[in-house]
C-alpha cells in the first residue's frame, strides 16, 4: 500500500488529485493508497473541496520541518506529491515575500525532511516525490520560436515564476546530487471546477453571471495552453502507478487560445446555454497590461505523451463550459 502525503491538497489542483487518487485504477491495477493532506489553509485552501473524500487532514506549513517530520513518521509516508505554493502571479507582483518563503524555502524544508526520513527508514526503494512545477519557469517563448523541451534553460519573468524556478532547481539538484527519487512536472494552465475566484477563467465566469464588465489585460493577445485539471490529476495518478523517478516532464494542454478568444468563447457558450432576455450584452473592459506579462509559453509536451499516450489528454474546454452553464454550478 502507498501512503501518500499531498501538500496543498486543499487547493484547486491538489483537491482534484486527491479525489482522483481515491478511485484511480488503470487498465492494469488500482492504485491502493492511504492519503494524508498537509495544508496551511491559506486564503487559497478550502476543505470544502475535499468533502466526502476519504483522507486524513493535517493542518500545517511546509516551512515547519518539525511538524512535517512528525507527520512523515506517524503515517509512514512512502510518496509525496507537492502542490503547496503561493500560486497567483498578480499577488507575487504586489508582494513577492510569501512566494519566496513558501515556494522556495518551503520546498527546501520539505525535500530535506522527506530525504532524512526516507534515508533513516530503509532508503529510496519504492519511494517517490512528485514536484509540481509550472511551464511559467521557461518564461515567454513565442510560437515562431523552438518550443521549450525539458532541457531548455529556465528563464522566469515574474516573481511567482522565479520562485517556482528556484524550487524546480532545488529538486533537480537533489536528484542529480543524491539520486533523490523525485519527478518534476511542468504543466500548462489548468481549468476545472472549484478554482479560486481570482484566477482567469473563474473571474470571467463570475463577471458574466453577475453582469459585471469583464476585465482583460492589454488587448488580450496573450496566448495560453489549457489543460483539464481532471486530466492532469489522472496523469499524476498514472505516474505514481508507473513508479517513475529522476525525470522532468512538460504536461501541455491540447487547447491554445488568446485571452480575448477565451473570453469570447465563454461568452458564446454562456449565451447558448442560458436564457437571459432582459440582461444586457456582456461588456469587456481592457485594463493596462501587467509589466512583463509573458506572451506565450511555447512548450513541447511530446516526451510525456510518448510515454503514457495521448489518451490522457481527452477532456475539452467546450464540454466543461457547457456542463458548467447547463448545470448552473458556477
Ligand atoms: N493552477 C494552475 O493552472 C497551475 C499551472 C501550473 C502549475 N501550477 C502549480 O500547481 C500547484 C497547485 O496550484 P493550485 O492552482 O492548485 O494552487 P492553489 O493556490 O489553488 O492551492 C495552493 C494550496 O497550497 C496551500 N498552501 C499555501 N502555502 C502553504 C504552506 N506554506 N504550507 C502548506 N500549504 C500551503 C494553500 O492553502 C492551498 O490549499 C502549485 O504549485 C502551482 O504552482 C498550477
Amino acid at each position: 500500500m502507498k501512503r501518500i502525503l499531498v501538500t496543498g491538497g486543499a487547493g484547486f489542483i491538489g483537491s482534484h488529485f486527491v479525489k482522483k487518487l481515491c478511485t484511480y485504477s488503470s487498465d492494469f491495477e488500482k492504485v491502493d493508497t492511504h492519503i494524508v493532506v498537509y495544508d496551511k489553509l491559506t486564503y487559497a485552501g478550502d476543505l470544502k473541496r475535499l468533502e466526502g473524500v476519504p483522507h486524513i487532514f493535517v493542518h500545517g506549513d511546509i516551512c515547519d520541518g518539525e511538524r512535517l517530520n512528525a507527520v512523515l513518521r506517524k503515517y509512514g509516508i512512502t510518496h509525496v506529491v507537492h502542490f503547496a505554493a503561493e500560486s497567483h502571479v498578480d499577488r507575487s507582483i504586489a508582494d513577492q515575500a510569501p512566494f519566496m518563503r513558501t515556494n522556495v524555502l518551503g520546498t527546501e524544508v520539505l525535500i530535506e525532511t522527506v530525504d532524512r526520513f526516507w534515508r533513516e527508514t530503509g532508503g529510496y526503494e519504492h519511494r517517490q516525490f512528485i514536484h509540481i512545477s509550472t511551464d511559467e519557469v521557461y518564461g515567454s517563448i513565442l510560437q515562431s520560436e523552438k518550443p521549450a523541451s525539458e532541457t531548455t534553460p529556465l528563464n522566469p519573468m515574474n516573481p511567482y515564476a522565479v520562485s517556482k524556478a528556484k524550487a524546480d532547481a532545488l529538486v533537480q539538484h537533489k536528484i542529480k546530487r543524491d539520486h533523490f527519487p523525485a519527478l518534476i512536472l511542468r504543466s500548462s494552465n489548468n481549468y476545472g471546477l472549484n478554482q479560486n475566484a481570482e484566477k482567469f477563467i473563474p473571474r470571467i465566469i463570475n463577471c458574466l453571471v453577475n453582469n459585471h464588465p469583464i476585465p482583460v489585460y492589454g488587448k488580450g493577445a496573450q496566448m495560453r495552453c489549457w489543460l483539464s485539471v481532471e486530466d492532469y490529476a489522472e496523469i499524476i495518478c498514472e505516474l505514481i502507478r508507473l513508479e517513475l523517478i529522476g525525470e522532468i516532464f512538460n504536461v501541455v494542454g491540447e487547447e491554445t487560445y488568446s485571452n480575448i478568444d477565451m473570453v469570447m468563447k465563454i461568452i458564446e457558450i454562456f449565451g447558448q446555454s442560458v436564457s437571459r432576455p432582459t440582461e444586457r450584452q456582456p461588456e469587456i473592459t481592457f485594463v493596462p497590461d501587467r509589466a512583463q506579462h509573458d506572451f506565450y509559453y511555447h512548450v513541447d509536451g511530446s516526451k510525456l505523451k510518448c510515454l503514457i499516450g495521448e489518451r490522457y489528454f481527452k477532456r475539452r474546454l467546450e464540454n466543461y463550459f457547457m456542463e458548467l452553464f447547463l448545470t448552473a454550478s458556477v
